[in-house]
């Protein structure tokens, strides 16, 4: 089953923090799952997605927020941020919240050292959107969603606007 369902604010799972993943336990699973991971995003025309998202706690996550319109696909395994700097408040949405943006405040570089597909350590730095989004996935193997970071008063806008729009989610 290539596309999974993808959680939606409220589960449980998304707001456990993954434990690190043992890759080498893990390798032979990993090619289907991150198969699946991309067929899944690609469907909900996200740009990033977290393992959680499709209900494992696992510490996986992939991106793609095609630089010059062309694929650049990222596994992050296990990341960790090495360095954030700068700031760009800008808005944000999450396949966990359709329907749901605010404008947050993010770093507008980042630096994250991850183990890729193949288990090689890497480390990818970015600006703009793959900075925000390599900061939204980070946050997602911790139990983080992005309305977390929200003012007090962002958030009650935002739970205003969940309740909006959870009638429509699967
Ligand atoms: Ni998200």
């Amino acid at each position: 089953m290539p596309i999974r369902r993808i959680t939606k604010h409220g589960e449980r799972v998304l707001k456990t923090p993954c434990p690190p993943l043992d890759y080498a336990a893990f390798k032979n699973e990993l090619p289907a799952l991150l198969k699946d991971m991309w067929a899944t995003m690609a469907a909900a025309r996200g740009v990033g997605l977290a393992a959680p998202q499709i209900g494992l706690s696992l510490r996986i996550a992939v991106i793609d927020v095609k630089p010059e319109g062309k694929p650049r696909r990222i596994v992050l395994i296990n990341p960790e941020i090495l360095s954030l700097e700068g700031e760009l408040n800008d808005e944000e949405g999450c396949l966990s919240l359709p329907g749901v943006y605010a404008k947050l405040r993010r770093h507008a570089r980042a630096r994250v050292r991850a183990l890729d597909e193949n288990g090689v350590s890497r480390e990818v730095s970015g600006e703009g959107l793959l900075a925000r989004a390599l900061q939204h996935e980070t946050d997602h193997l911790d139990g983080k969603l992005y309305i977390d970071r929200l003012s007090f008063e962002d958030r009650l806008k935002a739970l205003d606007a969940i309740k909006d729009a959870k009638p429509s989610w699967d």
